[in-house]
């Protein structure tokens, strides 16, 4: 069987456009930089490119704060641009996705801006969340204390008092810059049927919906109850039972979905799609609840992304994940994006085969020294398996150059929210952000930035470390052992043996430290430890398979016997 809905067993690679490429040479990635580089995305054999928000924005989060949702960045293009990376994306077959920030804006957004000035009780306040503070802990100040106990997700209060002496604060779930928007407020409601309706037109298939968990309040604004005992600082918010996986949030995105489906009603031939970011890892029940006709196409599956190179943890990720079918969706793979450290460094770490290092939250990062060479093999094996998985799989731009984290960034150039919210208690998603390595040249920033013959260039946003050019695009290409070159023929092999069969899938027994999945007649074999293993050649799934693709190609050869860290595919 193949898909229905050309999302169902998508490749979508993820773009960072503040670190992709630089074509004006100013330090910060742009959509021009994207369409130069097409070809390497085209390369790679995905179906679409998902773009982090590149909407007008004081970049406070980096785009995830939208001053304004119906334009372009000025440092990335303007939608002349934007309109031309998307039909030279489409004459090579690339659908383009855009991101959608539902639960607030930026500070800077004309309607706070405006509601900042405005009544208390107005109208226009109403959009967002202002309410009145409660009294402070001496009785000096009537409105000195926040109007509840709630926390932000970055650090600190969730509340800010709008002036000195003002008895009104607003509600920012992320951080003081990015208000929360009150969806049961019809302005509000309006303006993102307009946002979705705008982007269609001019040719966008879909949207990742950002942060859905805490969209939809407790309209009382209770105090939150205590969060259980360990909850690490970025994990408070999520425990916070008013504010996340409320009741409220379906009613917004039935709304968005009813916007997607007339407007396909209207428009026949289109196939526009949605994706919800939610860490709802070991909850297929929740994911149940936002996946299904009336709301969420898919939701990202974070289960494998969180898991360690454990086996039982690596199919408890598999078994969960491959659930979503028995409703009627298809499962959304990834190993990685921006908020999380990369997965050569998550899985090179010495304690990732630890089960205890389980965590619901990818931003509470491990701690255990890194080996980048075991890292990039088990990271290498990993892929390989999520390649061989029914539905889709976003990819995160770098991971196919095998890019670390880059753990050493100087605190003075870090530019992550997470990192000043915390006053430096937690690093944050820097390291994951540093700009790509197309080439070995440090003084073209490797590649990055097109800086001609200015030798004032600007350096990039970010810093990249004296290694970086070792993973550049150009430094791998052709060469067969690279890890560019194993996404490349993965997605081929996936087209070829995998997708096929369709969303049929069964985790099966083949002996300790063994991870395998069999799709009718291919098996995706996973060896977790680090020592050879020969499979029972008597086993009726073995018997009389051929090896057929995998993650150490050089090492294929030894019938039956699976290398340490890696995967093969075998077909009957
Ligand atoms: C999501 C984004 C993250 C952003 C946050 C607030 O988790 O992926 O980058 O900081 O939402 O919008």
């Amino acid at each position: 069987m193949n898909s229905q809905h050309w999302w169902q067993d998508a490749v979508v690679y993820q773009v960072y456009v503040r670190s992709f490429a630089d074509a004006n040479g100013d330090g910060v990635g742009d959509l021009n930089g994207i369409r130069n580089r097409l070809d390497h995305i085209a390369s790679l054999g995905v179906d679409a490119i998902w773009l982090n928000p590149c909407y007008p924005s004081p970049q406070r989060d980096h785009g995830y704060d939208v001053a304004d949702y119906l334009a372009i960045h000025h440092e990335y293009g303007d939608l002349d641009t934007f309109d031309a990376l998307l039909a030279e994306a489409r004459e090579r077959g690339i659908k383009i996705l855009m991101d959608l920030v539902p639960n607030h804006c930026s500070n800077d957004h004309a309607w706070f801006v405006e509601a900042l000035g405005a009544e208390a009780g107005s109208d226009i306040r109403s959009r967002f969340y202002f309410r009145d503070g409660r009294a402070s802990d001496d009785g000096s100040d009537p409105h000195g204390n926040p109007p509840n106990n709630w926390m932000a997700a970055f650090g600190g209060s969730a509340w800010n008092r709008v002036a000195a002496g003002d008895p009104q604060w607003y509600l920012g779930t992320f951080t003081p810059h990015q208000p929360d928007f009150d969806h049961t407020n019809a302005d509000v409601q309006q303006m993102f049927a307009d946002v979705l309706t705008f982007w269609f037109d001019r040719g966008v298939e879909g949207f990742r919906v950002d942060a859905i968990s805490p969209v939809g309040k407790d309209p009382a604004l209770p105090d939150a109850p205590p969060p259980p005992p360990g909850t690490g600082l970025l994990q408070v918010t999520w425990e916070n039972p008013y504010t996340v996986f409320r009741p409220e949030g379906h009613d917004v995105w039935r709304r968005f979905r009813a916007t997607i489906d007339d407007y396909m009603d209207r428009h026949p031939g289109r196939d526009l799609m949605m994706v919800a970011e939610a860490y709802m890892n070991g909850r297929p029940d929740l994911m149940a609840a936002f996946v299904n006709d009336e709301q969420f196409h898919q939701a990202f599956a974070f289960d494998l992304l969180l898991s360690p190179w454990v086996k039982s943890e690596i199919e408890r990720a598999i078994r969960d994940t491959v659930d979503i079918i028995s409703i009627g969706s298809s499962p959304t793979w990834t190993l990685s994006n921006h908020d999380v450290q990369r997965v050569v460094t998550r899985l090179g770490r010495s304690d990732a085969t630890d089960p205890s290092t389980v965590t619901n939250n990818a931003m509470e990062t491990g701690s255990g020294d890194v080996d980048v060479v075991r890292g990039t093999r088990r990271a290498r094996a990993m892929i390989t398996l999520a390649m061989a998985m029914p539905g889709s799989l976003y990819l995160y731009m770098g991971e196919e150059l095998g890019l670390p984290e880059v753990l050493d960034i100087p605190d003075d150039r870090r530019q992550d929210p997470v990192f000043h919210q915390t006053n430096g208690e937690r690093i944050g998603r820097d390291g994951c952000r540093v700009p790509m390595p197309w080439t070995d040249d440090p003084s073209t920033a490797f590649g990055f930035s097109d800086v001609g013959n200015d030798e004032s260039a600007p350096e990039p946003w970010l810093p990249q470390p004296a290694w970086w050019g070792t993973h550049a695009v150009d430094e791998l290409d052709g060469d067969e052992n690279s890890i560019l070159e194993l996404y490349r023929a993965a997605t081929d092999a996936r087209r070829e043996f995998a997708v096929p069969h369709g969303l049929v899938a069964a985790i099966v027994d083949l002996g300790p430290g063994v991870v395998a999945v069999r799709r009718g007649d291919l098996v995706a074999v996973t060896n977790t430890t680090e020592a050879p293993i020969a499979l029972d050649m008597e086993n009726d799934l073995i018997e009389i398979a051929t090896p057929v693709f995998a993650s150490e190609p050089t090492e294929m050869h030894t019938p039956g016997v699976i290398p340490p860290d890696s995967t093969i595919w075998f077909v009957s």
